[in-house]
C-alpha cells in the first residue's frame, strides 16, 4: 500500500485549501482529510474523508496504521479570539493534539509532521518592527502560549527522538474559499465580504492597527515548500518566521476603495484590540528565505483584486 497523508482539521480555513493542493500534487486518494464534523461539505465530498477528534490519540493512531499514513498535517486549533473565551479548551486541544502526532512520530508509526505556529507566539514585550526569528517572546494570549510551548516541544522531539517536524509561524491569512474562525486577523477577510454585500464595514480593530498578513496562496506555497525541502535545509525545528505584507485597517480599506469607491469603513475596537496590540507589526523572515528559499508573491492590491473578483463570482 502506498503511504498516505492525513490532514487533521481539514474543514478549516487553511486545512481545506491545503487538502486540495496536496491532492493536486500527490493524488486524491493519497490524501485523507479529517475533521471533528462535516461542516465543510465541499471539502468532505472532494475525496477520502474521516471524522476524527484531534484530541483522541487512539483514533488518530488507528487511522494512521489502517491507512499507512506516514505524514500528518495537524491543522486543528482554537485560535486567538476563541482561546480567550475558552482558555482550558484551547490548551487541551492545541497541546494534546500536538503531543498525539509527536508521539506517533516518536514511535515511528508516522515519519513526518507539519504543525503550524503563529505570530501569536510574540507578546507585548517583543520588538514590534521587523521582528526577528529569535527575540523576546512573552505571549499574552492562551493561543500564543500554546503555540510557543508547542514550538519548544517540536524542537525537543526533533533533538531527543529525531522526529521530522516542520513548522512556520503564520501571520493573518486572507482567503475567499473557507471563512476563518475565531482569530484576531479575521477582520481582513470579513471586510471583503461586507464590501461586496453592504459597501460598508465596522472594524473591530482601530484604524492604525498594523499586523502581518498573507494571501492563502502564499501560505499554501510556504507549507508545501517547507515540507518538500531537503531535511538538511530545515535548520530551525521550533518554527520559522514567515512574512509577506503588513497593513492597517485603514490601508486595506483604501485598497478596496480603489475598486469600490463608495466603500466606507468605521471602527469599533473590542477585546481583540488588546490581542492585536500585543503582536508584531512586521516580521523578519530571513532564515526561511535563506534556508528553504521562501518568497511571497501577493501584494495588498493583488489580494484585494483577487478577493473581490472571487467573492463577487461566488455571490453571483
Ligand atoms: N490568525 C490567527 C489569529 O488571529 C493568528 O495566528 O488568531
Amino acid at each position: 500500500m502506498t503511504s498516505k497523508i492525513l490532514i487533521i482539521g481539514a474543514c478549516g480555513q487553511i486545512g481545506s485549501e491545503l487538502t486540495h493542493k496536496l491532492r493536486d500534487i500527490y493524488g486524491v486518494d493519497n490524501v485523507i482529510a479529517s475533521d471533528i464534523n462535516t461542516r465543510n461539505l465541499e471539502l468532505v465530498n472532494s475525496g477520502p474523508f474521516v471524522i476524527l477528534d484531534a484530541k483522541n490519540f487512539n483514533a488518530i493512531k488507528d487511522c494512521c496504521i489502517n491507512n499507512n499514513v506516514k505524514t500528518v498535517y495537524l491543522m486543528a486549533a482554537l485560535l486567538s479570539a476563541t482561546g480567550e473565551k475558552y482558555p482550558m479548551e484551547a490548551w487541551d486541544l492545541n497541546m494534546n493534539s500536538l503531543f498525539h502526532v509527536l508521539n506517533l512520530a516518536k514511535t515511528k508509526i508516522i515519519d513526518k509532521i507539519f504543525w503550524p505556529s503563529s505570530i501569536a507566539v510574540f507578546g507585548p514585550t517583543t520588538p514590534k518592527e521587523n521582528t526577528e526569528q529569535r527575540t523576546i517572546m512573552e505571549p499574552s494570549t492562551v493561543y500564543g502560549i500554546t503555540k510557543q510551548v508547542g514550538e519548544r516541544w517540536c524542537q525537543y522531539y526533533h533533538e531527543k527522538y529525531g522526529v521530522d517536524v516542520r513548522s512556520i509561524r503564520y501571520p493573518g491569512i486572507i482567503s475567499w474559499k473557507t471563512l476563518p474562525g475565531g482569530g484576531t486577523t479575521d477582520y481582513a477577510v470579513e471586510i471583503y465580504h461586507e464590501a461586496l454585500k453592504n459597501k460598508t464595514y465596522e472594524c473591530f480593530l482601530s484604524e492604525e492597527t498594523e499586523l502581518p498578513m498573507m494571501f492563502m496562496d502564499d501560505a499554501i506555497k510556504a507549507t508545501v515548500d517547507i515540507m518538500q525541502a531537503d531535511t538538511d535545509a530545515i535548520k530551525i525545528r521550533s518554527s520559522y518566521n514567515l512574512s509577506a505584507i503588513s497593513f492597517t485597517p485603514k490601508e486595506i480599506a483604501a485598497s478596496i476603495q480603489k475598486v469600490i469607491p463608495e466603500f466606507t469603513i468605521s471602527y469599533k475596537p473590542d477585546y481583540r484590540q488588546d490581542i492585536a496590540d500585543s503582536w508584531p507589526k512586521s516580521i523578519n523572515d530571513t532564515p526561511a528565505r535563506e534556508d528553504w528559499n521562501w518568497k511571497h508573491e501577493f501584494s495588498l492590491q493583488d489580494i484585494t483584486k483577487e478577493m473581490l473578483t472571487q467573492l463577487g463570482k461566488n455571490n453571483g
